[in-house]
């Protein structure tokens, strides 16, 4: 008999917040497609053994608009059904993108009888007076026509997938913001923008008010906190107030869409956000999309949607990790690199931060073999989920990323300092590395991860010293530990060091020094304290 489950839904977990699929919780080891791979069955057919080749368990794959609905009010589900049925082959969950009103800022994915009646359908203004291709946030015609698509889509969702769970999350939309001017200036938006700023949003900053992000309190603080007027008024002057109007105009709308999707079935849905760089406007980067500095705005604008999210390909990974758990918002990565530095930015994400997964882009068009590092990175890292999961939010896991800037961290995991720094041997030194420990028991952690030593220093009372007492690598077959080679000797610095070689698949000697046990590795360790 079958036994039914919840729907795919979000659960906390001490500090975690956990995706549940199927009433355990999931850990999304994903990877996007490139954006129109998934509008061709036949174009997919070769990809999905590709994605499991990767150790994929979710693939993040669009849905169009103009596919769904190419008339108004017809829909055609036939390219949806194909994608998860073949998903469903293959092992694999989808996450599915809502390309509907804006993708990447503007609107291309919109219907042809969307586009076509612009008058209908209004279109943002520049300050040059000119429409561009992008839909109004201030249109209600248009947010009711997309949240009339979407609901279409999670109604039939519902129909096909409410046992199966094979659809576990929703994007709703794609990097949603203007480009090009900070704020949209129609007629509707010169309205809205002069007139009074929302109540509900100063309800929202007076409850949150010692959680606000700082330059958003200081804006507000250099009015007096005004809780009436006009949006100038009450934030002041400037390109920065234009992209707090425009963040609240568009986590409206977006809210509307989600809630009609989610009475039809409510899975966990989230906004994705292009990232600000430095010496840049609004404008520059979609102006309005969730980003950590308007993320209260987001917060009080659309309570509908679960998480916001960033598409992470800029260098400073940890510092948008930090900020995308800013008001204990979760974390999950849509997009980011697939490259080594990517892949390592995946133990920082799951290690550090609690992620909910990650998914690096255009895996569609990457093979597994050359893949590389990311391929055994996910290969590790399907093996740990479990663990990874049970002790997830408990203070027993850590991530981390090393290179020459960042050569060491220090970490406390229960009744130990842990010292990581890149690994050596002989006269070689890695030069990159990253990992995750987590610890299993009081003296006993597991770990997997590349270019790293760990050596372990007691911090409670009790014997000064800690030793190494065994390291034994191994690896996970359905969830039951198989140790294969007893590490000792070089390959833990006589008991010095709990060591991960670098990812080399080199096992030739390296000036003199030879790289034993190359490849992203997976081991345990025991530790005992001495005097
Ligand atoms: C970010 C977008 O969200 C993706 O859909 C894709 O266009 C990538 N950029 C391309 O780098």
């Amino acid at each position: 008999m079958s036994h039914a489950t919840s729907i795919p839904h979000l659960r906390q977990q001490g500090t975690a917040t956990q995706l549940v699929v199927d009433d355990r919780p999931f850990l999304v080891i994903g990877g996007e497609l490139h954006n129109s791979s998934s509008s061709s069955l036949d174009y997919m057919r070769p990809i999905w053994e590709r994605l499991v080749g990767f150790h994929l368990n979710t693939a993040l794959a669009a849905v169009f608009w103009e596919l769904i609905e190419p008339v108004e009010g017809s829909f055609d589900f036939a390219l949806v059904d194909g994608l998860i049925t073949k998903a469903r082959e293959h092992g694999l969950r989808l996450v599915l993108l809502w390309f509907g009103s804006w993708k990447n800022g503007v609107s291309s994915y919109i219907p042809e009888w969307v586009k076509r009646d612009y008058k209908r359908f209004p279109r943002v203004r520049r300050e040059d007076g000119k429409a561009i291709e992008v839909l109004s946030t201030l249109s209600p015609a248009s947010r009711d026509a997309d949240a009339k698509a979407f609901a279409a889509l999670m109604r039939h969702l519902r129909e096909v997938d409410g046992d199966d769970h094979t659809v576990i999350m929703i994007q709703v939309e794609n990097e949603v913001g203007v480009l090009g001017d900070s704020r949209d200036r129609c007629a509707a938006a010169n309205e809205a923008f002069t007139g009074a700023a929302p109540q509900e949003l100063f309800e929202h900053l007076r409850q949150h008010r010692n959680e606000l992000h700082p330059p958003l309190l200081h804006r507000w603080q250099s009015t007096g906190m005004r809780t009436a007027g006009s949006w100038e008024e009450v934030f002041g002057r400037g390109h920065e107030t234009d992209e707090l109007f425009m963040a609240w105009s568009y986590a409206r709308y977006i809210d509307a869409i989600a809630a009609a999707g989610k009475a039809e079935y409510a899975l966990p849905m989230y906004v994705n956000a292009w990232l600000n760089g430095a010496d840049q406007v609004p404008g520059n980067w979609p102006s309005g999309g969730p980003l950590p500095h308007v993320l209260d705005i987001w917060r009080a604008g659309a309570p509908t949607i679960d998480l916001l999210a960033p598409d992470i390909y800029q260098t400073n990974y940890e510092q948008w990790c930090r900020d995308y758990t800013r008001r204990g918002n979760p974390l999950f990565v849509p997009e980011m690199r697939r490259d080594e530095e990517g892949a390592r930015n995946v133990f920082m994400a799951v290690g550090a931060y609690d992620a909910i997964g990650v998914s690096p882009f255009a895996i569609d068009s990457l093979d597994p073999a050359a893949g590389g590092v990311l391929t055994r990175t996910y290969g590790v890292l399907e093996q740990l989920a479990p663990t990874l999961l049970e002790h997830q939010g408990k203070g027993e896991i850590t991530g981390f990323v090393l290179d020459a800037d960042h050569p060491t961290v220090t970490r406390t995991l229960g009744e130990y300092e842990l010292q990581i720094s890149l690994d050596k041997v002989f006269a070689y030194k890695a030069e990159r590395g990253c990992g995750l420990i987590i610890a299993t028991g009081a003296d006993a952690f597991l770990g997997a991860g590349f270019g790293f030593c760990v050596a372990f220093r007691p911090r409670t009372l009790g014997p000064a010293q800690a030793g190494i007492a065994t390291v034994d690598e191994g690896s996970y077959c359905n969830g039951v530990w198989t140790p294969l080679r007893r590490l000792n000797g070089d390959e833990t610095w006589g008991g010095d060091y709990w060591r991960f070689p670098a990812d080399t698949q080199s096992a030739a000697p390296l000036n003199g020094a030879y790289l034993v046990n190359a490849g992203t590795a997976i081991s345990r360790c025991t530790v005992y304290r001495y005097e």
